[in-house]
């Protein structure tokens, strides 16, 4: 009996897991110490002065969405769960409070600030876990993506839970695996974007291939500078 519950228990979060999936998980699917080679980040920008000002914020932003305020950034991939979460259904009152959330996050770094505290090297002053880091650091960027270019076009009636619903592609995440090289892993991220615009756009429409393109250049392009996704008519 409790073999079945256990069993049954992990296929549920393997569910969860997989069809939350936004856009892309190649951080989830980097082995942890290659992450540095693929979201390093603009050197010249700064490092954060003070994790007080990054647990602060995160703090704020979890009280605001009504999340366990227990949870510190470092429980990144637990926050990252539980925004999808509430984004999953498409509830677009959910999805306002989201990006209004993101807002305030922003609103207390200010431009400068948040760019030098939200990035993979400066977090890595606080944290040994690389996917701590790259995690947090990757839940902003798609929700910049998401509340910024992206928002009109996923919106749009039945886009995101399309999206949601067939976000992933074993086949793309296989290629990737398969052929990424760390020492330079920028042309395999080049057509990992490709082939999940490719895939998107066959089931969920264009142009939301190219959405979710755009979603995967804006997270890994500070390191993968000619990164591209080419505009299609619908
Ligand atoms: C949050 O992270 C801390 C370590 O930073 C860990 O001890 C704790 O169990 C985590 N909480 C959850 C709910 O994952
Ligand atoms: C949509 O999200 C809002 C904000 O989180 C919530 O209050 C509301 O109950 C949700 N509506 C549905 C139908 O789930
Ligand atoms: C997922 O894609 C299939 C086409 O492969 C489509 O029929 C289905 O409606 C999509 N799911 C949602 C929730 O839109
Ligand atoms: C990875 O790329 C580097 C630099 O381009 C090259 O020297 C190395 O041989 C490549 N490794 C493999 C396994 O192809």
């Amino acid at each position: 009996m409790k073999k079945i519950l256990f069993f049954s228990f992990g296929a549920i979060l393997a569910t969860v897991v997989m069809t939350n999936a936004i856009f892309d998980n190649l951080v989830e699917i980097t082995p942890p110490e290659d992450l540095k080679y693929l979201m390093t980040s603009n050197a010249a920008m700064g490092v954060c002065p003070d994790e007080v000002l990054i647990k602060k914020a995160n703090y704020d932003w979890e009280t605001y969405l009504g999340f366990n305020g227990d949870l510190t950034w470092k429980n990144s991939s637990t926050l990252w769960v539980n925004v999808r979460q509430m984004l999953k259904t498409g509830n677009l009152t959910a999805f306002q409070k989201v990006c209004r959330s993101r807002d305030l996050f922003y609103g207390i770094f200010g431009q400068a600030l948040y760019y030098q505290c939200i990035n993979i090297f400066s977090l890595m002053q606080y944290t040994t876990d690389w996917a701590v880091a790259a995690t947090y650091v990757r839940m902003w960027s798609h929700l910049d993506f998401m509340c910024n270019v992206g928002y009109e076009q996923l919106i749009s009636p039945g886009v995101w839970n399309c999206m949601v619903a067939n976000g992933t592609s074993t086949a793309c995440d296989d290629a990737y695996q398969q052929n990424v090289n760390y020492t330079n892993p920028c042309p395999t991220v080049q057509r990992y974007m490709d082939c999940k615009k490719g895939y998107l756009d066959g089931v969920c429409g264009k142009p939301n291939g190219y959405y979710a393109c755009e979603d995967t250049r804006l997270g890994y392009g500070s390191f993968c500078e000619n990164l591209r996704c080419t505009v299609m008519k619908k």
